[in-house]
């Protein structure tokens, strides 16, 4: 992978635990497609390397991503729009199979809000605002803003944020169920790491199951979702890792997984 730009990665912040940080400050992290790519293949070599089993995605303590970036968008037509197809990158970044977890602090709006929405979990700083503020420059959300918050917090409250704008703050946004858990901004990184070895400390296979057949209920009617899970569960009895957490159980020992 070739230097990036706008983004600093570290496949191994502590133990199995990679970080990938936005870093456009002057721009408040504007999302503009260069950086998207660069996230998209820093996923992609950290979903394929063994020694990470999860994934911190932030922007640092100031802000995580003011949308996306405006002005490289502000002239295109809509055929430009349709052939460079932005979201493209944003589907393989959906395609990423280990854990996600965003930790946001400042504005998350427009695409920055969708940016956190497509990881798994969201830890927020008490100065997180979260917002999709498109309708206030003429368009709409379009990376996941009217489908991923709906089924978050609601339609009607996606129905507020997205039709007039508004941001919330990070308590509105814990009660209604779009984060995960708030903390002071000094103590993001630590509490978001403490979440990252939680899951790091699972087996990595049944990680990556676990999240797919969680993803899949966005995707299928109940009774589909519940076959999905059932075989999901039935393939982690493929798995060294299944075999060594049920045996660490009854030897009363913590269990040792390989992630095979
Ligand atoms: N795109 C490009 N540049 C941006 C930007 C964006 N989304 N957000 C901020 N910037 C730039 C500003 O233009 C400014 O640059 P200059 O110094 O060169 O003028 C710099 O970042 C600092 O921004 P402000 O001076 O505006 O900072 P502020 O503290 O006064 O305001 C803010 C902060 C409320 C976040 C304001 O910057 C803002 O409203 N930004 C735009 C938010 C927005 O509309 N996001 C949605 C984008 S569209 C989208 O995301 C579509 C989608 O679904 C994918």
């Amino acid at each position: 992978m070739s230097t990036p730009e706008f983004i600093k990665v570290n496949p191994q912040v502590e133990k199995f635990i990679a970080l990938i940080e936005l870093n456009r400050p002057k721009e408040l992290n504007a999302l503009n497609r260069q950086l998207m790519a660069e996230v998209r293949d820093a996923l992609k070599v950290l979903d394929e390397d063994d020694n990470v089993r999860a994934i911190i995605l932030t922007g640092g303590e100031k802000v995580f991503a003011a949308g996306a970036d405006i002005k490289q968008m502000a002239n295109a037509t809509a055929i430009d729009m349709f052939n460079i197809d932005q979201f493209s990158t944003w589907d393989q970044i959906k395609k990423t199979k280990k854990p996600i977890i965003a930790a946001v602090s400042g504005f998350a709006l427009g695409g920055g809000c969708e940016l956190a929405m497509i990881c798994d979990m969201i830890i927020a700083s008490e100065t997180a605002k979260f917002g999709q503020p498109e309708i206030k420059i003429g368009t709409m959300p379009g990376a996941g803003g009217t489908q991923r918050l709906t089924r978050a917090i609601g339609k009607v409250r996606a129905m507020e944020m997205v039709l007039t704008g508004k941001f919330i703050s990070a308590e509105e946004a814990l009660n209604a169920g779009l984060i995960n858990k708030i903390v002071p901004v000094e103590l993001l990184y630590t509490e978001t790491v403490k979440l990252a070895k939680e899951i790091a400390k699972q087996s990595p296979v049944a990680i990556k199951l676990a999240k797919e057949s969680v993803n899949n209920a966005f995707n299928s009617t109940l009774e589909e979702g519940l076959l999905f899970e059932r075989k999901n569960f039935y393939l982690t009895f493929a798995s060294e890792d299944q075999k060594e957490g049920m045996a660490a159980f009854v030897e009363k020992r913590e269990p040792d997984f390989k992630g095979k």
